[in-house]
């Protein structure tokens, strides 16, 4: 019987040798300064806050990695990262500055060091990295959400596709999958506790997130870049980027993807020129095949009450879900308690996907294939802002077929963004009854 390691190096082998000989062979898969052979070596692509969080949850996961690339599109957010890295864990984060990789094309770079990535970029570049991480044959990481437009969903489907094929892990940072309490109560729910799911709510109702100020000397391209929550092609708009969480329990839930969308949303709070194109609030029902009708909401306005969570009602019964307070509450239709979660004692879910992930990975063992879940609610999301955009009712397999790319031509410092602000400094925003989105 093989040793844990030789099982572990002949898993990263046979993934790599499945990505493709030709491509690959001239491709360095081992650092040169590898401490040793059963050291899993990351990179991390996207050196933000999340993902210096996700290097973080790496790094305290118990498994034996080091991390031996790092890119970013921006020095000063990659030297930001290494440096709280490397201050608290010099031994696993010492990377030469030839494997510190800047620009549009630096994931081409990091990535072959690698035997895993981390893809922690504004999602909208989620589909050309998670593509070429699959080519390559790395183990995965990713971030929600996945995509920003439908033909980004389909490069993330495909790739999913080739990721099971080639066994390679894929985690998407869905982390109320990973969360015990939402994980005890949907075992319940599957197991019939509350019957037939027939209607919900799910909530993303918060203030809202930074802006980066203009600078003079910045193009147009790096200022979007700089300031990606506020442009579709970089960031989906809010009930992409953030509402997917809750977005994602109701499929899950459902363990269905719905058939149409309708909805409302405007911008009611940010209006200015700082925000870019997108709404700041969303309100919209998904319709699922057996008639279930959830009703999702989300906004980002200051100085109202918050609210993030999920509720669903059965043909039995009723949940109760908060991944903030790790409530999970199933009650019967007379108002007796099911199952209530104690709500202490969790594993922080962020941390929870990595020890499950790297776990797998460190035992050769092929678990996760959680792209496809996280393409198809990153789509659900996608659906519902082309219903508030658009104010009609969009159906699912019209929306999967799309071709509106908002992607510019190329990417470059130079190059121009598909969407550009008028001669007020003001961008272009989606007028429900107008706009077109199919
Ligand atoms: N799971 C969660 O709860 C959670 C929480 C926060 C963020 N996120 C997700 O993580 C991702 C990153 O968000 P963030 O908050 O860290 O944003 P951020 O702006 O702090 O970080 C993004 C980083 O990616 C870099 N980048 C941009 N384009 C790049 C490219 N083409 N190649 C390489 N680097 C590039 C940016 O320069 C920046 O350093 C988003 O998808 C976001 O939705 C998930």
């Amino acid at each position: 019987m093989k040793s844990k390691n030789e099982q572990r190096r002949d898993f990263l082998k046979t993934s790599v040798m499945l990505a493709g000989g030709a491509m690959l062979s001239n491709i360095p898969l081992v650092g040169a300064y590898a401490a040793g052979d059963d050291v899993i070596k990351v990179a991390l692509i996207g050196c933000g806050g999340r993902g210096t969080g996700a290097a973080f949850d790496a790094l305290a996961s118990g498994a034996n990695i080091r991390f031996v690339a790092m890119a970013d599109a921006f020095k000063d957010r990659l030297d930001e990262s290494y440096t709280k890295l490397k201050e608290r864990h010099a031994d696993k984060v010492d990377i030469p500055e030839d494997h510190k990789f800047i620009g549009f094309d630096a994931y081409l770079k990091a990535m072959p060091l690698a035997d895993v990535v981390i893809l922690a970029t504004p999602p909208g570049f989620r589909p050309i990295h998670f593509e070429e991480a699959v080519k390559q044959g790395k183990q995965i990481f990713m971030e929600k959400p996945v995509a920003t437009d439908i033909p980004g969903v389909r490069k993330v489907l495909a790739a999913a596709q080739e990721a099971k094929r080639k066994k390679l892990n894929v985690v998407v940072g869905l982390q109320r999958r990973y969360q015990s309490s939402y994980r005890e109560a949907l075992k319940r729910i599957q197991e019939g506790a509350i019957g037939d799911i027939v209607s919900g709510q799910v909530y993303w109702n918060s203030g809202g997130v930074w802006v980066r100020p203009r600078k003079p000397e910045q193009t147009e391209m790096e200022y979007q870049m700089r300031n990606w929550y506020y442009f579709n092609w970089l960031c989906g708009d809010h009930i992409v980027e953030q509402h997917v969480h809750n977005i994602d329990v109701a499929n899950w839930i459902k363990d269905a993807y719905p058939v149409s969308i309708q909805g409302t949303g405007s911008r009611a709070w940010r209006t200015g020129k700082d925000y870019g194109e997108i709404y700041d609030n969303h309100a919209v029902e998904l319709t699922y095949a057996d008639g279930a009708v959830i009703y999702s909401q989300c906004r980002h306005f200051e100085g109202t009450s918050n609210r993030v969570d999920e509720s669903f009602q059965g043909s039995k019964g009723r949940v109760y879900l908060g991944a903030g307070s790790n409530k999970a509450t199933l009650w019967d239709h007379k108002g007796g308690v099911l199952y209530d979660h104690p709500g202490k004692g969790n594993v922080n879910p962020y941390q929870q996907e990595h020890i499950e992930f790297y776990d797998a990975v460190s035992k050769g063992e092929y678990k996760f294939d959680n792209a496809e879940y996280g393409a198809k609610s990153t789509m659900t999301g996608i659906i519902g802002r082309l219903a508030t955009y658009s104010g009609q009712v969009i159906k699912w397999e019209d929306a999967l077929a799309s071709n509106v790319d908002l992607h510019p031509e190329r990417y470059a410092w130079d190059a121009d963004p598909k969407i550009l602000p008028g001669t007020d400094g003001l961008y272009p925003v989606a007028v429900p009854g107008q706009t077109k989105v199919l």
